[in-house]
């Protein structure tokens, strides 16, 4: 069997990630081919340079990639795409790439795995990502979603210390920043499962595997939040893509948003944890059934324009 290993990493998580997950494939030819912007995204950032990433973003405006090294030829029995949100959508060097004539070439009528490595809102980039597999005809069998292990608002914290400092140690009373290596570590036996899955064509039923082996946590609570973030995310990037690029204007929209940003998540996120074991209860049914959706590979109609 031929794989193709295709993923972004700027700070080296989904990188970890896909190499433990490639120990699963012993046997098989694994080609990786890593996406990289020719304009590559600052590391560490500085605070401006974080949020001012934000508009263009999450609208998915395609940046100019390095050319793809491998023959494009669509002769792979299996594609495994790792990326990270940023932003509640694909990072623009995932989405670009989902957007390009290459793209188009490799995924047609190939089953495809996606991986992903974030703090923790991966649903709605999730979505985003389906809506390019559906257009690039490509067949998303199973997808692994690592988080942080720690709460909301602590992740938040220490991402951003991570983000804008290159720092990732424990601090204080604050666990190492990103997922945790022990994770890192499981994806072998994950890529062992989807190996066996592909030697013996039952691909079909993956998903429901992996599950088992909890591939994939859906908090809903978290459902709620991001429902929410997408919503005003939506009308953020227009408010500051709106502005021209190196105007004062722009500076101040993205310095309000800077700002505005972590305090809501330290403010919504404790009520809506307590309004989504209200609505637990009212509810039950229909956020479980949600919930469950997101765990699986079909398009989930719940967040609105994905
Ligand atoms: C600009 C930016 C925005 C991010 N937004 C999100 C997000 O919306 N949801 C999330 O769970 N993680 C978010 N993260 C964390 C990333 O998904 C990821 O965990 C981190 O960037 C490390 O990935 P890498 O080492 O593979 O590049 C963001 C990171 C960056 C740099």
């Amino acid at each position: 069997m031929k794989i193709l290993f295709l993923y972004y990493s700027q700070s080296g998580q989904a990188n970890a990630i896909v190499q433990s997950f490639a120990k699963g494939f012993e046997g098989d030819t694994c080609v990786f081919e890593q996406i990289k912007p020719v304009q590559p995204f600052p590391f560490p950032w500085t605070t401006f340079q974080f949020f001012n990433a934000f508009p263009e973003t999450f609208a998915q405006q395609k940046i100019e990639l390095q050319p793809f090294s491998q023959p494009t030829i669509n002769d792979y029995d299996l594609i495994v795409f790792a990326y990270q949100p940023w932003f509640l959508t694909p990072s623009p060097a995932a989405s670009s790439f989902l957007q390009s004539d290459v793209a188009k070439e490799i995924f047609k009528g190939k089953p495809v795995v996606t991986l992903i490595g974030c703090r923790n809102m991966w649903l709605g980039a999730q979505e985003k990502v389906k809506t390019h597999l559906l257009r690039l005809e490509g067949k998303l069998v199973g997808n692994i979603a690592l988080v942080d292990r720690t709460d909301n608002v602590k992740s938040v914290i220490t991402i951003l210390r991570w983000m804008l400092t290159g720092k990732k140690d424990a601090f204080w009373f604050f666990p190492p920043a990103g997922v945790a290596d022990v994770d890192i570590q499981n994806m072998a036996n994950m890529g062992k499962m989807v190996h066996e899955s592909l030697q013996q064509s039952t691909l079909d039923t993956l998903q429901t595997r992996l599950n088992e082996k909890g591939a994939i946590e859906v908090k809903p609570n978290l459902v709620l939040l991001e429902q929410r973030g997408q919503k005003a995310f939506g009308i953020w990037s227009k408010f500051i893509g709106n502005a021209n690029p190196q105007s004062l204007q722009r500076k101040i929209r993205v310095g309000i948003f800077s700002f505005l940003l972590p305090t809501a998540v330290f403010i919504l996120s404790p009520l809506l944890t307590i309004l989504s074991a209200i609505m637990l209860r009212v509810n039950k049914t229909k956020l479980t059934a949600v919930a469950d959706q997101f765990k699986q590979n079909g398009k989930v109609d719940f967040f609105k324009g994905n």
